[in-house]
């Protein structure tokens, strides 16, 4: 049966790199809560006037080398992001045109923090059933640009950053299943207003900058993950140690630490970039996901879950043999 299988990987982060002790120049935080509370160090912020597209386009590259493919094969590009070049055409637009791709479908999907786990499980369907061979899937993001730099509670947690892969069709094992879900009811615990259509003219004064109940999502994010790794699990008739690699949504430190728990996995077998990267949002997983196969942690033949937890509530995994 045809599957989809990840054929190469990409990444790029920014160059300014802000440490916790850059931000309490400006908030009253310090180095110690921080890494206390989130396990966050630094995180990569981008240069006036980049963009969102310009990191997306960096990872793309990378990861059409690293699968051996020119854009030319490409027949479905998907961008997950919340952070948007322009309200439209979708930054995967944007991306194809860099990339001198034309004519094959190409949108974004914003799912906050699970946009990259709802972007390589559409994909994934493209491709099961014939409907794309190659698909460029990224996660990209400049969360710096919605932040509010004022608020301690947020500002320390974000960073920017972009992440890629290729998926194709191939006759071996690839992804195994996704499984993606959302509840609108808890849209106010972690949210970014003044969107267009109810503000009408963009951002405005403090508005369409991130606020969150940051306990309460933390919270939800443990127990939903612990939920969604227990359905994983049963749907491919799976035990805890038949999965190598976890491979989470980089928001804190303890949530992904209570995912491996309940995994029973030691944290050498957890990809955690969270330290350098801070929380890229829908650019966290495919971040992660590259470091662990550039440094060859992650080798063919590995089964790993990707899994996220964010804004919405949005949440999903992804399991996969690489
Ligand atoms: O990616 C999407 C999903 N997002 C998440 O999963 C994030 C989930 N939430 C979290 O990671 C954590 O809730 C935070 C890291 C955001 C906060 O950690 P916490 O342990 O839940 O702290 P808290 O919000 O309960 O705040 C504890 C204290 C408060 O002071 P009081 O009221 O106890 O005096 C805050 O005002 O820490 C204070 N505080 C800070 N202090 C120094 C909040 N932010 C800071 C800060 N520096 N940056």
């Amino acid at each position: 049966m045809t599957s989809a299988r990840i054929l190469g990987t990409g990444s790029f982060l920014p160059e300014r790199v802000v440490s916790n002790a850059e931000l309490a120049l400006t908030v009253d935080t310090s180095d110690e809560w921080i890494v206390s509370r989130t396990g966050i160090r630094e995180r990569r912020i981008v240069a006036a006037g980049e963009t969102t597209c310009d990191l997306a386009e960096r990872a793309a590259r990378q990861a059409l080398d690293a699968a051996g493919c020119l854009a030319s094969d490409i027949d479905l590009v998907i961008v997950a992001t919340t952070t948007p070049d322009r309200v439209f055409p979708g930054t995967a637009c944007l991306l194809q045109e860099r990339l001198g791709i034309h004519g094959p479908a190409a949108f974004d999907v914003q799912a906050v923090c699970t946009g990259f786990v709802y972007a390589l499980g559409i994909a994934e369907k493209f491709i099961r059933t014939g409907s794309a061979r190659r698909a460029l899937v990224v996660g990209a993001e400049t969360m710096s640009r919605i932040v509010d730099w004022k608020d301690r509670s947020t500002c320390v947690l974000f960073g920017d950053g972009a992440g890629a892969v290729v998926v194709g069709m191939s006759d071996e094992a690839g992804i195994l299943s996704s499984h993606l879900h959302a509840d609108g009811a808890y849209k106010e615990l972690l949210t970014a207003t003044g969107g267009v259509s109810s503000r009408g003219t963009g951002l405005h004064g403090g508005e369409g900058l991130i606020t969150m109940r940051g306990n309460e999502v933390f919270r939800m994010a443990v127990t939903t993950l612990d939920a969604l790794v227990g359905e994983t699990l049963a749907a491919n008739d799976l035990k805890q140690s038949d999965i190598r690699w976890l491979v989470p949504h980089q928001a804190n430190i303890r949530i992904i630490a209570a995912t491996a728990k309940r995994l029973g996995m030691a944290m050498d077998q957890v990809i955690v970039t969270v330290d350098r990267h801070g929380n890229t949002s829908a650019a966290s997983i495919p971040l992660a996901f590259d470091a662990g196969v550039r440094d060859g942690r992650i080798q063919r033949g590995d089964v790993v879950l990707m899994e996220a937890f964010g804004g919405g509530f949005t949440w999903g995994s992804v399991l996969l043999r690489y």
